[in-house]
């Protein structure tokens, strides 16, 4: 065991709903058609203006109070993102600009929806070789600024949100039990924001192509996924030597009901030890495992003493799960 500790948890989530209904009026779609493929209900969607670094500075916030740590404590920040606020300086750096904390190395993971997982990773690496003591692990998304409004295929599966955790040392009795990070760059175009990079820079073409929003072969990223996601995790579950008998609670990344269902079955672990938001707040691709962590800590879902398997999987391909004893 690698010993951590998170000590706090907070999220910062848009406060405008858009529902099922809502998207209906817009795409040729309904309700049933979204809640029966996906188990998404409804979803937060950031007003004009608010940017990443704004919710997750809220995240950070609200984590480092929750952990009664001053936000300058911090020995580190690392913000798992697809959507940056700017392709340069990293988002990590308007957050730190945001929070008004300053010295700290600030840096972004880019690991799409396994990104928390990515930089829960790197914490705990740069804790326990005693680099950092406190580090703040933040996955946030403004998902609605590069979902095409008109493509039904998948403006109906993303939302926006932002959650954080305060990572440090343990006093021994918690940890990362055992995890594992992978990425498949071979399948990089089955799920990818094409333009606005130095591969396809943007130009008037490429914005009226809407070259610069979400480009996804939905299928294949489902069967991947499911086998991605089971995978890590059972790998993970065998390394800790932790049976699903001996989970507490599954926090999955949530991107689809079906996925996560699939997943939890080939762990083995029992339906009612998985623990979802996805149905309030859709795919929040980096933020959905942290912002579903705080609230499964804040229902006390989740005890000191706990064994928790989160596993996720996204664009690159990457994926990645974890074993922690909270
Ligand atoms: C996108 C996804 C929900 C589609 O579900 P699916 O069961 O695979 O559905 P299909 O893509 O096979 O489409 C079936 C039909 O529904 C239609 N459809 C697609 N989106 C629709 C929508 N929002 N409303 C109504 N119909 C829709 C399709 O056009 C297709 O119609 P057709 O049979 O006439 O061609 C599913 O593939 C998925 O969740 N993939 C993973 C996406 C994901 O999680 N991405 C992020 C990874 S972290």
């Amino acid at each position: 065991m690698r010993g951590i500790k998170i000590v706090g948890t907070g999220v910062g989530l848009p406060s405008q709903i858009v529902t099922n209904f809502d998207l209906a009026r817009r795409v040729d779609t309904s309700d049933e058609w979204i809640t029966d493929r996906t188990g998404i209900r409804e979803r937060r969607i950031a007003e004009p203006g608010v940017a990443t670094s704004d919710l997750c500075a809220e995240a950070v916030r609200a984590a480092c109070a929750d952990a009664s740590l001053a936000p300058d404590s911090l020995d580190g920040l690392i913000v798992a993102t697809s959507t940056t606020d700017t392709l340069f300086p990293s988002t990590a750096c308007w957050v730190q600009r945001k929070v008004g904390i300053k010295g700290m190395p600030a840096f972004d993971v880019s690991a799409g929806c396994s990104g928390f997982l990515y930089g829960l990773e790197l914490a705990t690496a740069l804790i326990t070789s005693g680099t950092m003591r406190r580090v703040a692990v933040v996955g946030g998304e403004v998902m609605s600024r590069v979902v095409n409004w008109d493509d039904r295929g998948t403006c109906v599966l993303f939302g926006d949100g932002a959650g954080a955790a305060i990572v440090t040392a343990s006093d021994g009795s918690s940890g990362l039990l055992a995890s594992n990070c992978g990425a498949d760059g071979s399948l990089a175009p089955i799920l990818y924001q094409p333009a606005g990079g130095s591969q396809m820079p943007a130009t008037h073409e490429t914005v009226d192509a809407h070259a610069h929003t979400v480009h996804m072969e939905g299928n294949t990223v489902f069967k991947h996924a499911v086998v991605a996601m089971s995978t890590a995790a059972v790998q993970a579950m065998r390394d800790a030597e932790v049976g699903p008998e001996d989970v507490t609670l599954m926090v999955p990344h949530q991107a689809n009901m079906r996925i996560m269902e699939a997943a939890r079955e080939r762990c083995g672990i029992e339906r009612d030890k998985m623990y979802s938001v996805l149905h309030k707040y859709g795919n929040m691709s980096a933020a959905t495992i942290p912002v579903a962590l705080h609230e499964a800590r804040t229902e006390g879902r989740i005890k000191d003493g706990d064994i928790i398997v989160s596993t996720a999987f996204g664009t690159g391909f990457t994926w990645a799960a974890s074993v922690l004893r909270w």
